[in-house]
């Protein structure tokens, strides 16, 4: 039994079975325009296509990220400083995390905070037993309103808040700057954010990227029904739905969607939903950020923009920032 196992934090008692959502499922599905939040893809299914999503060729987040940091690990470890404690909003990926702890000089603590619980404990546990000199403190919350930090043994020098894999896209401009500014209050006096940011790029770039020639980004997007059938109970017939993806020029982001192929009548927990033949589901949002317009959100919730690096094409950036005083 390893000393560092590391005990969980709860922050709250939510689970994240769909059946405890079906009042903001059934709000968002009875609007005018139909809305399903992306939080409600990854189950086991959804994660493991999600992860199939990132090796696509097609889909260059993923890897152009990993290349920036790994081109430029050394100057965010200088700029970050030694003895830093890291708070991984949402600890995605075990795997970013990893070489991130590996750059950086002497970190005292790794603070995972996600809703997730089965999946934070054991992602936990692992950077734990690779990672015997940190300190490893789980949070379970939902990471969009403040949530207690756990205390550390070691004093660290500074938080540093990372947020890769530019999921700050999936909120409404409004709403990414309220994180920022939870993350802002979580980082505190002399912290630190790291945030991987896609970019704003040619619509055709985009476009490939979430309407995948082998159909993997539409099987993740339709799997959201099959959840709602599984777990809500709901008889949506899979076969009459399509994936769609948009590239919204005017509000800088990707619309995914889910059209009704027919006018049809779907149960679902109780009620009944009504499709005009073509009316769709809007499923997820990607925003893309200008660096100075990213640059100028964050501003706006208290961070100052000190560096922002790039790939060789400028298809993706990681923004790093300090909490203005
Ligand atoms: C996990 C939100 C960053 O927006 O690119 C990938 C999710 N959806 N393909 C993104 C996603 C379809 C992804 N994020």
């Amino acid at each position: 039994m390893s000393a560092n196992r590391p005990a969980l934090v709860r922050a709250n008692d939510s689970d994240p079975t769909l059946a405890d959502d079906a009042d903001e499922i059934l709000r968002g599905l009875s609007a005018p325009q139909k809305r399903l939040s992306p939080k409600y893809f990854y189950d086991e299914t959804g994660s493991r296509l999600f992860d199939e999503i990132c090796t696509l060729p097609e889909y260059y987040p993923t890897r152009t990220e990993r290349a920036i940091m790994d081109a430029y690990l050394g100057e965010m470890a200088a700029l970050t400083g030694p003895r830093a404690a890291v708070i991984e909003f949402g600890s995605g990926s075990s795997q970013k995390i990893r070489q991130l702890l590996e750059g950086l000089d002497d970190p005292v603590a790794y603070i995972p905070v996600d809703i997730s619980e089965d999946y934070l404990s054991s992602m936990a546990n692992a950077v734990a037993r690779d990672y015997p000199q940190l300190q490893v403190l789980p949070v379970f919350a939902d990471f969009t309103r403040p949530f207690e930090l756990p205390t550390y043994t070691q004093a660290p020098a500074r938080n540093l808040v990372f947020f890769p894999g530019s999921t700050i896209g999936n909120f409404e401009r409004a709403d990414a700057a309220s994180l920022l500014d939870v993350m802002r209050i979580e980082a505190g006096l002399g912290g630190a954010l790291l945030i991987g940011v896609d970019r704003k790029k040619d619509p055709a770039i985009l476009h490939a990227a979430y309407n995948d020639a082998s159909g993997v980004t539409a099987a993740f997007n339709l799997n959201v029904l099959r959840r709602l059938n599984n777990e809500l109970g709901a008889r949506f017939d899979l076969t009459t739905f399509r994936h769609e993806a948009i590239y919204d020029e005017a509000q800088g982001r990707i619309e995914m969607r889910l059209v009704s192929c027919i006018a049809q009548r779907v149960a679902i927990a109780g009620h009944r939903l009504e499709f005009r033949a073509g009316e769709h589901i809007v499923t997820e949002y990607s925003h893309k950020y200008a660096d100075d317009e990213f640059a100028a959100l964050a501003t706006s919730a208290g961070w100052q923009p000190e560096r922002v690096w790039h790939d060789d094409a400028g298809l993706f950036g990681v923004h790093f920032l300090t909490v203005a005083d």
